[in-house]
């Protein structure tokens, strides 16, 4: 086979991880992952322990590929111009002003690039839509690249990513499914078994769908919109166990047991953060309301009215808590939306933290992999007055040091092994432990702490 060149527009969370597991699995194609962010595709480029992005596994990736058959640049022009296949991976956030601000996806990123690749391409090519874009972007792709070159043949094929952070590497390598939609033409079709023909190196014939354009993008925001539903599902259940003496975790199991139901996503907790829940059902909503389906984008609106019902009653319950306290001070323990990721994006931390500053509470943060930059980027819109009663520290002593409250807010691992008895006596008072993951039994820490609940009790 002629070895193959590939460019990624796009070198973040979806982009650097895809291509670096293409690039593993395919050694004869050559591939150029691109950024107009200059410093991250330094970062790219500089020592494995510092890339911009952590997954596990990931760096032992890098380490074997780049600057083999792996390039990260920012010379975007000419790394389009030699490519026959382009992956679009840039960012689609929600909309802030305009026709749908605040709820439709911002598709500036992925047009931006269809422009560039009209303007800088001599060759015909392939370009894969990588990005999670509503129903009708494949289109819009198409109608940018024709109004602009008419010289050259583009197929637009859309290939949505399912990788979930922190497992990215694992999902890359084993996916449940990969999705390819294509145009209902000859071209069209060769187009997609020229995408299939990269997967096909790695994974069985059987993982491959072939569908069209729109039943590619709609399966993407349908797969996120249902994963976030079950977990909306379950914390509404959360509220009602708190008054019932149900318990959620026992709940949870007797109905994942069921195999027509399955046990995953029934994880109660604080509630979903992350870059793609929030952002794809908005973009769902959106959709239903443009197409007038009030009913449908209702229903699909309950799923993050949900969520953010059940962040606002775990801060209540800390409030309730720590009323009495003259100055009182929480100890946060996770930043990142979940565990084995350095992303914060959505993080219902965030939320947590800006509720209790603006109610004058001190608030100590811990996270084993979130810099103090990206949480003081987090809070940004607070005011400095509120900001001044945060820290942030490099250890869980430091920071639940004078402290009435430990919250866990992130599932890592090493929350589970800590010393509560020891860490209860560096608190000012050891007033309320409040698990929002679910993953301490409560008779371990009902002993040291006056108030020891978790998000069903
Ligand atoms: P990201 O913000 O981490 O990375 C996007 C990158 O694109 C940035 O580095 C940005 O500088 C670059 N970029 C934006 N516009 C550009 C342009 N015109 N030219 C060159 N570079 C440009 O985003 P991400 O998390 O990787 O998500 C990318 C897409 O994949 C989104 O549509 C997202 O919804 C989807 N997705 C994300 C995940 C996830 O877990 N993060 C999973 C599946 C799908
Ligand atoms: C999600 C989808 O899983 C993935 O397929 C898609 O490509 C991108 O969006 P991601 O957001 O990276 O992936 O992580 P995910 O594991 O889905 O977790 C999202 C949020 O839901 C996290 O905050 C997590 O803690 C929370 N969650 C997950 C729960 O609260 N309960 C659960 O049972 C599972």
């Amino acid at each position: 086979m002629k070895s193959k060149e590939i460019c990624c527009i796009g070198a973040g969370y979806v982009g650097g991880p895809t291509m670096a597991v293409i690039a593993y699995n395919c050694p004869k194609y050559n591939i150029t992952v691109v950024d107009s962010n200059k410093s991250r595709i330094n970062q790219w480029n500089g020592p494995v322990e510092n890339l911009p992005i952590y997954e596990p596994g990931l760096k032992e990736i890098i380490s074997d590929v780049r600057d083999k058959n792996l390039v990260f640049s920012d010379k975007i022009e000419e790394s389009i111009k030699k490519a026959d296949i382009i992956f679009i991976a840039v960012n689609t956030p929600t909309k802030t002003d305009g026709k749908g601000r605040g709820m439709a996806a911002d598709l500036t990123n992925v047009k931006k690039c269809a422009e560039l690749i009209a303007k800088s391409s001599s060759s015909d090519k392939i370009i894969v839509e990588k990005s999670t874009a509503p129903v009708g972007t494949g289109e819009k792709i198409k109608t940018v690249l024709k109004s602009i070159n008419s010289k050259n043949k583009f197929q637009v094929v859309s290939n949505p990513e399912f990788l979930a952070e922190g497992t990215a590497i694992n999902d890359l390598m084993n996916p449940d499914r990969v999705l390819i939609g294509g145009e209902e033409s000859r071209e069209g079709f060769e187009a997609v078994n020229t995408i299939a023909n990269i997967y096909k190196q790695w994974l069985p014939n059987n993982k491959i769908i072939l569908t069209n354009l729109w039943s590619s993008e709609l399966s993407k925001l349908a797969s996120n919109a249902f994963l976030a539903q079950r977990i909306s599902s379950i914390n509404s259940l959360s509220a009602l166990c708190e008054k019932t003496g149900a318990k959620i975790n026992e709940v949870s199991k007797s109905v994942g047991m069921d195999s027509r139901i399955g046990s995953k996503f029934l994880q109660s907790s604080v509630g979903f953060g992350g870059s793609c829940f929030k952002k794809d059902i908005l973009n769902l909503v959106y959709l239903c309301q443009y197409f007038n389906l009030p009913e449908v984008a209702e229903y699909w609106h309950n799923v993050l009215k949900i969520n953010e019902y059940q962040k606002e009653r775990f801060f209540d319950k800390i409030h309730k808590s720590l009323k009495d306290i003259k100055q009182p001070t929480v100890s946060l323990l996770g930043w990142a939306f979940k565990k084995n990721t350095n992303d914060s994006r959505e993080s219902a931390s965030i939320d947590i933290a800006k509720k209790l500053l603006e109610n004058n509470y001190s608030v100590n943060v811990y996270d084993p992999m979130v810099n103090d930059k990206t949480i003081i980027d987090d809070l940004n819109n607070l005011s400095v007055l509120n900001l001044e009663k945060l820290n942030i520290f490099s250890t869980v002593e430091e920071a639940v040091q004078n402290s009435h409250a430990i919250c866990i807010l992130t599932e890592w691992d090493e929350f589970q092994s800590l010393d509560y008895t020891f860490l209860s006596k560096l608190m000012q008072e050891a007033i309320l432990f409040l698990d929002g993951r679910n993953i301490i039994q409560k008779d371990r820490v009902a002993k040291i702490f006056e108030n020891t609940q978790s998000i069903d009790t």
